[in-house]
């Protein structure tokens, strides 16, 4: 498996197993089954509501001497009712206790959004807190610190566009090291990828199957599918594979990590494979020219009346 090194020389493998939409009831089994094919990557967050039962999975495999805790890259978010500084700490220490981890290999800060302490998902803009009240240079001291303290080896961001980035590096101790967002061909970020590049900041792709499991509220009518993008079918006829494979080979042949999530052992072992299969440049060109800046995650669900969020100043665009 190809990986990529960080600031310290650490290794995060390419390819990762996404955990948002993963059910409790259901999750523990996936984690397991994951590990058995030789996952060793997971992408976990506070809000997707089912660190415990992947701690108790990641607990029992390495009981059982299956793999040890140097071996996983275990990944982790902040949500945003803890942006302020001294209640960073208080957010991973819950993740921690759930995943039943003494550390994580890299913690994000979830999203540049901040919520009422009380409020998990805001209903209308009195939930949230404008970022002239909780600033993420604030929320980053946070993040330094629960790295001083050994707590997460590795910080970074997640839907953060290059602006909040260079905002944030301008003051920091420790820079960003990594930055998640959503990446497939549809949406292909290449200015934010350059910058990153230079920054010196992995580019960790999230959605890259197009999230077709979302809850139907999170969905705009008419979603284009990516398995049925002709550019993509053919792609996957010519390797003789599935337009999935497609997907994530094309993220990582962009020298980006990528996290497709799985319920079903066949497509967790596809999408293994898939890190390893290699597109020709005349591929990697046809999908280049794809993009439609199209977005599946749009992060509407901050942009709420009320507020200071829009779409405009979420993404910087
Ligand atoms: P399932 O979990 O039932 O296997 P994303 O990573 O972009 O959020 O996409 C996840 C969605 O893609 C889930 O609905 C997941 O279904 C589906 N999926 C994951 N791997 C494959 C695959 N190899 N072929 C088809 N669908 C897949």
């Amino acid at each position: 498996m190809k990986t990529y090194s960080l600031n310290n020389g650490d290794q995060m493998p390419a390819l990762g197993l996404g955990t948002w939409k993963s059910e409790p009831g259901e999750v523990y089994k996936v984690i397991r089954t994951a590990i058995s094919v030789g996952y060793r990557h997971f992408d976990c967050a506070y809000i997707y509501q089912n660190e415990v039962e992947i701690g108790a999975a990641l607990n029992d495999a390495i009981m059982t001497g299956e793999v040890n805790r140097e071996e996983l890259w275990i990944t982790s978010k902040l949500w945003n009712t803890h942006h302020k500084q001294d209640e960073v700490n208080e957010c991973l220490k819950i993740t921690l206790k759930s995943l039943q981890l003494d550390y994580l290999d890299l913690y994000l800060v979830h999203w540049p959004v901040a919520h009422h302490k009380d409020v998990i998902f805001p209903q209308d803009g009195s939930g949230l807190v404008s970022l002239s009240e909780i600033s993420l240079e604030e929320t980053w001291r946070g993040m330094e610190k629960v790295k001083a303290a050994g707590l997460a080896k590795h910080i970074g961001v997640s839907n953060f566009s290059a602006k909040k980035i260079k905002q944030i590096n301008d003051s920091a101790t420790h820079k960003i090291e990594v930055n998640q967002v959503e990446l497939h061909p549809l949406l292909q970020q290449k200015d934010l990828l350059a910058f990153c590049k230079e920054e010196n900041i992995i580019v960790t792709a999230y959605s890259p199957l197009g999230s077709r499991d979302r809850a139907v509220q999170m969905k705009a009518e008419n979603e284009p599918d990516l398995f049925e993008i002709p550019t993509i079918q053919k792609i996957a006829e010519n390797h003789d594979c599935s337009p999935a494979q497609v997907l994530i080979a094309w993220a990582v042949n962009r020298e980006t990590a990528v996290i497709p999530k799985s319920t079903h052992e066949a497509r967790l072992k596809q999408n293994l494979e898939a890190a390893n299969l290699s597109l020709s440049k005349d591929e990697m060109n046809e999908i280049s020219v794809l993009d439609k800046h199209f977005r599946y995650v749009t992060g509407g669900f901050f942009a709420l009346p009320g507020s200071d969020y829009t779409l405009a100043n979420l993404w910087d665009e």
